[in-house]
Order: C-alpha cells, then sequence, then structure tokens
C-alpha cells in the first residue's frame, strides 16, 4: 500500500506546469477507436485511469504504444466488442466506451458500472442517448449488450452529464444523418473532445453550449491532437499554495476553465492574477472564509475542486459553507481532515467549514481521487508529519503529485510499493 509522508508548515514558492487533463484525455483515448488511421495524442498524462483505457483499446485489437508524451493509437483494424469486467471495475468511467464501440463495431457489452466511492453512478442519460440514435439496449445478468445501425436523431437530457454527453457525440459522430443533442454538458472537456473529433474529420458544432450538433457516418482519418491542461490539477495546486501560504505559478491550463476556484480563493484573501500563460496566488495573511460554494455543471463551481479547496478553507478565520450539488457522497474526506484537526459539521449535501488556527499532522485515509489530493492540501498546511494512504486513489488523477508539491519547497515523500503507470 502506497502512502504519501509529508511535512507539513512549509510555505510553497516557484512554479510547477499541470499535466494534460484525464477528463479530456479519456473520451479521446475512447474516440480514437473511430479513427480509421493512427491517433498522436499529445500531452497526454500518465495516469493509472489512461493505462486502464489503453488496456480496454489493446483488448479491442488497438495498437497502442507511447512516445514520450504522446500516446499513439491505430485504430485501423478493431477486432472486440467487449470491455471486460475487470477493467470496467478498476476504471467505472470505462462506460465511455460504450458509444464508441457501438459506433464502430456495431454492437458493444459492457458489465453495467456500479456506483463508486462517490455514491451511485447511473448511466441511464447514456443509454437514453443511444436508444435515441436507434441502437437497443439489453440487460442481462449485470451485463449490457448494446446494437444496432446508428442513424442521427434528437438527443434530450433531462439534466447535464459530463459522460452521457461524451458517449452521446462519439455515438451521433457514427449515425448516418444529423443529430441534435441538447442540454448538452458545457465543460471545457466537452469543447476538447469536439476539437479532437473534428481533427478527425468529423462535423461537430457547438460544445461548449447546451446544444451540439453532429453530422455524422463519414468515415474518420487520423490525426494528431494535444490534450488540453488538467483545470482541475491546477486548482488543486493553487488550494494546496492557499493553504499552505506563498507565492505559487501553476502553467500549462487556461485560466478561464477555473475562474470559479480563483474568484473564491481571491475572496478568502489571496492575491490571485490569472494570465494568459500562468496563473499566480500568493497568500501571506489568513485565510477568512468566503460565501457559500456551491458545486454545478460548468460553467459553475466544480465538483471536482470542492475537496481541495474544503482543505485549505479548514485553516482560516471564519466559516465556509459547501453545497455538494453533483454527487451524493463527496465529503468522504471530511472524517479525515477532522483526524487533522478540522472542525467541519456535514448535514446531506451541506458542510459547514469552521476555519481553525492551525491543523496537526496526523495518519488519514485517501477514500476518492479528489478528497486523497484534499488530504494531501491539508498535510502541507498541519504542524508536523501526515501520512496520507490510499494513494492509489490519487494516481488516478495525479501523474505525479508529490514531484510537483516537492517542486514548490513541499516534502511530500512516496513511500511503499512503487507502481510503474505507463
Ligand atoms: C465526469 O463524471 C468526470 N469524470 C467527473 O470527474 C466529474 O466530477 C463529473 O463529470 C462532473 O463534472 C470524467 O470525466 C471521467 P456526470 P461523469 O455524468 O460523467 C448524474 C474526477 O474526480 N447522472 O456529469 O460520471 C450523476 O449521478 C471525476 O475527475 C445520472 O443521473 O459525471 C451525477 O449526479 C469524478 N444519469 C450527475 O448526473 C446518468 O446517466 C453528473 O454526473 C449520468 C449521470
Amino acid at each position: 500500500m502506497s502512502a504519501f509522508v509529508v511535512q507539513g508548515g512549509r510555505r510553497l514558492e516557484g512554479s510547477v506546469q499541470v499535466h494534460g487533463a484525464k477528463n479530456s484525455v479519456l473520451p479521446i483515448l475512447a474516440a480514437s477507436l473511430l479513427s480509421g488511421g493512427e491517433c498522436v495524442i499529445k500531452n497526454c498524462p500518465r495516469l493509472s485511469d489512461v493505462a486502464a483505457s489503453v488496456e480496454i483499446l489493446r483488448h479491442l485489437g488497438c495498437r497502442v504504444r507511447r512516445e514520450e508524451d504522446a500516446v499513439i493509437v491505430d485504430a485501423s483494424q478493431p477486432t472486440g466488442w467487449e470491455v471486460p469486467d475487470e477493467l470496467m471495475r478498476e476504471m467505472r468511467s470505462s462506460v465511455i466506451f460504450l458509444g464508441a464501440i457501438l459506433g464502430r463495431m456495431g454492437r458493444a457489452k459492457l458489465c453495467a458500472p456500479g456506483g463508486c466511492e462517490l455514491g451511485p453512478r447511473p448511466i441511464d442519460l447514456h443509454l437514453a442517448a443511444i436508444r435515441a440514435l436507434g441502437g437497443t439496449v439489453e440487460e442481462e445478468g449485470g451485463s449490457l449488450l448494446c446494437s444496432g445501425a446508428l442513424r442521427g436523431g434528437e438527443i434530450v437530457f433531462s439534466l447535464r452529464s459530463v459522460g452521457a454527453t461524451e458517449n452521446a457525440m462519439l455515438s451521433a459522430v457514427c449515425a448516418q444523418g444529423q443529430t441534435t443533442i441538447t442540454n448538452a454538458a458545457r465543460e471545457p472537456e466537452i469543447v476538447d473532445l469536439q476539437n479532437f473529433l473534428r481533427c478527425l474529420g468529423a462535423d461537430v458544432q457547438g460544445a461548449g453550449s447546451s446544444v451540439i450538433t453532429i453530422r455524422g457516418g463519414r468515415p474518420l482519418h487520423g490525426g494528431e491532437f494535444t490534450v488540453m491542461g488538467d483545470r482541475i490539477v491546477a486548482a488543486t495546486y493553487l488550494a494546496a499554495a492557499a493553504a499552505a501560504g506563498g507565492d505559487v505559478q501553476v502553467t500549462g491550463a487556461d485560466w478561464r476553465h477555473l475562474s470559479t476556484v480563483t474568484a473564491v480563493l481571491a475572496e478568502a484573501g489571496c492575491t490571485v492574477e490569472s494570465g494568459l500563460r500562468a496563473i499566480r496566488l500568493r497568500r501571506t495573511g489568513p485565510l477568512r472564509g468566503v460565501r457559500p460554494v456551491r458545486t454545478a455543471p460548468y460553467p459553475g463551481f466544480p465538483t471536482d475542486a470542492q475537496a481541495p479547496l474544503m482543505a485549505a478553507m479548514t485553516v482560516s478565520t471564519g466559516a465556509t459553507v459547501f453545497v455538494e450539488n453533483i454527487f451524493e457522497s463527496r465529503y468522504r474526506h471530511v472524517d479525515e481532515l477532522a483526524r487533522m484537526g478540522a472542525d467541519i459539521r456535514v448535514e446531506g449535501r451541506v458542510a459547514v467549514v469552521y476555519g481553525v488556527p492551525a491543523l496537526h499532522g496526523a495518519p488519514v485515509q485517501a477514500a476518492d481521487l479528489r478528497g486523497g489530493a484534499a488530504l494531501v492540501v491539508a498535510a502541507l498546511a498541519a504542524r508536523g508529519e501526515s501520512v496520507v494512504t490510499g494513494v492509489q486513489h490519487i494516481d488516478r488523477g495525479y501523474q505525479d503529485l508529490a514531484g510537483d508539491l516537492d517542486l514548490l519547497g513541499a516534502q511530500v515523500k512516496r513511500s511503499g510499493e512503487f507502481v510503474k503507470i505507463t
């Protein structure tokens, strides 16, 4: 079991670059299955979720190799149409492959993704999109079997879902005719996916707005694409600088993609300068409580930044109310933060953080990806040593959290067995 050993109480200084965005590269890897040629995906982070996606592509008959920061996928002759159960269990967001496999192979089989540490993760909207394009969906023994020649149609989502929007896009690209997706998610990662599909020759318009139109059915060629920077990793590093104090520059992410996060950090007393090339955060005085932080679909406050920001707000004057509107169970980091001296009360979707003057180091356990990152953020601010176990959760979304923080003057060391991620 890997762990991070963190010596807290050190201010952070310097500059760090974020890696490619996990939540962009995962649907892009699925989309590469639609190409009849070779896709060169640059700025592809070394994450365990990326490794799992590569395994799925190889299982489907694609040739995949890594060359430095790029992953190269040759999907000219795919042979498979099933996602093995063990890979589905390893990464529940593998459901994003459903539309691509069905669109390319005419059928798809995968086990229904169960819930995860964030609570139930239904896929009813994904399946509704496939049915709207003429696909059939059968459920047998915990598996989903989809089939059919897809044709363009109208998809109207009852609520905004990032994954369902992505599955709808990948299905529609293979469907003969025009598809309109209404109430689409507007996340920047959706725009990145549109740009990747266009690079392969697809006709996709409107990503970033609530209505996406696609003229599908044409064969797609290969292409070269650079993945956007990870806005949640950037938000995490800024929260770390706010928590520990210091003067940090974060490069590689578009500041507009996390302006709701930087606005809260500025309200909390940090000096934030957002420029085209970097976001700079300085914190010298104490953090102060801010107005309620409500998570919402983009361009609202990102749910993935809730935990790291909460960790920073534990050491502040005053109180801050968080309202988690996206997932049912996204406060599993609260009890662990309390072991470090944080004072947080949770009532359903609401968490009230009463700032304390200081945290103390403690042994804590990560239960999910962003909650685990939050524990590291808190440990940086805490006096003394903390040991954060459950690092396998963090490795899903942070390429080298310990190394990046050490670049900024922190002392974060990985202990235990090393897992090499391709
Ligand atoms: C994506 O998950 C991200 N994952 C999540 O990031 C992110 O938190 C989430 O979007 C919200 O921004 C990836 O992109 C790989 P949703 P996704 O479908 O697509 C409900 C991280 O930490 N819903 O937008 O699964 C659902 O239960 C991860 O990087 C349905 O009811 O999220 C949730 O309450 C965590 N039916 C809400 O919609 C469906 O068919 C939003 O979920 C689908 C979703």
